[in-house]
């Protein structure tokens, strides 16, 4: 009896085992294999900068996306032959935060041929034709420096004369926060830019550009216009060591609302800054899943950015992350 029953079971099994394997819908759980994406970073050359890298590595760990990370070191070739490499890998998705806004479309039209969508993050591009990338994720420059602009019209009573302090030459945030600002002012001929010069969005270089400018001006200089926070920082040690108080006769606007800049203004040394908000890595990456599923994704996702003053700054400061 005990052995008839025993082949019994046995057969049973064994068709179990069949069923499992050859009916659809039946197999085991195979594990999905990880999202690989590229990722072109522009280079390291300001806290935004950085918060944004973190931002981007730590979501796609959290995700278990395989992130093939490059630092472009402010160089628009070192992006180029970074995307080359990520297309010969066959990666899934590619993103790129464009150092410069001109002169990508051949690189583009590479990953298009390779059938590899590509997310603009950060900065936007220049191009004849945008169906070169998927779409774009990021702050609207435009619009941080016309709140630049309004705000110091309001503060300053539509009088001054200002030194601007310029991002990286060619690229997106420093074409359109100049271009908003000098538009925003316009309309105050009491508004004057006296100077303008590139400090690289670095703060070292911001230093050195307000070194030199003081030298130039003297106590002319009424106002600093930073297109970034670290910029504004070098700049207030250059101010401080000419013996002058930022903040103070000197006034400071400044854009990206870093943690120490927000710290600045509640200790009076930056009078306002604008926000750009550079935590997007969750946004990137659940566009990237949803453009490789085959949905349809906005052309531009904008952030949303608010602007720190002393009427709002020491409410923030604490719990900024970045
Ligand atoms: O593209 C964003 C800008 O780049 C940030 O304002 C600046 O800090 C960064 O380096």
């Amino acid at each position: 009896m005990f052995p008839r029953e025993f082949t019994r079971f046995l057969l049973f099994a064994g068709l179990g085992v069949l069923v499992l394997f050859t009916v659809p819908g039946c197999e085991r759980p195979r594990p999905k294999k990880p999202l690989t994406i590229g990722f072109a970073q522009t280079g390291a050359e300001s806290a935004w900068r950085t918060a944004n890298t973190v931002s981007m590595k730590s979501e796609a760990e959290k995700r278990g996306i395989d992130l093939k990370f490059s630092d472009g070191q402010g160089k628009q070739e070192n992006q180029i032959r970074a995307v080359r490499s990520f297309i010969t890998q066959g990666v899934d998705a590619i993103v790129i935060a464009p150092v410069v806004e001109t002169g990508w479309d051949p690189v583009l039209r590479e990953a298009r041929r390779a059938r590899i969508p590509v997310i603009l993050t950060d900065r936007s591009i220049q191009t004849s034709d945008e169906s070169l990338f998927s779409c774009f994720i990021g702050s609207d420059f435009y619009e941080e420096g016309r709140m630049a602009a309004d705000w110091l019209a309001k503060h300053t009573g539509g009088k001054g004369r200002i030194v601007e302090l310029q991002g990286t030459v060619g690229s997106a945030p420093a074409n359109e926060r100049r271009k908003a600002f000098a538009e925003g002012i316009a309309k105050y001929p009491g508004l004057k830019i006296l100077d303008a010069q590139s400090g690289d969005f670095r703060r070292a270089n911001g230093k050195e550009v307000m070194e030199s400018l003081l030298k130039k001006h003297g106590r002319t200089i009424d106002i600093v216009y930073a297109h970034n926070d670290d910029m504004a920082l070098g700049a207030i040690q250059a101010i401080e060591e000419a013996g002058q108080k930022p903040g103070k006769d000197i006034v400071i606007v400044s854009i990206d609302a870093i943690k120490e800049a927000i710290q600045a203004v509640v200790d009076g040394k930056i009078n306002c800054t604008v926000e750009c908000n550079p935590l997007f890595g969750p946004k990137v990456y659940d566009t990237a899943a949803k453009l490789l599923a085959g949905e349809k994704v906005p052309k531009k996702l904008f952030n949303k950015d608010e602007l720190f003053d002393h009427t709002n700054a020491a409410t923030v400061v604490a719990s900024r992350q970045y």
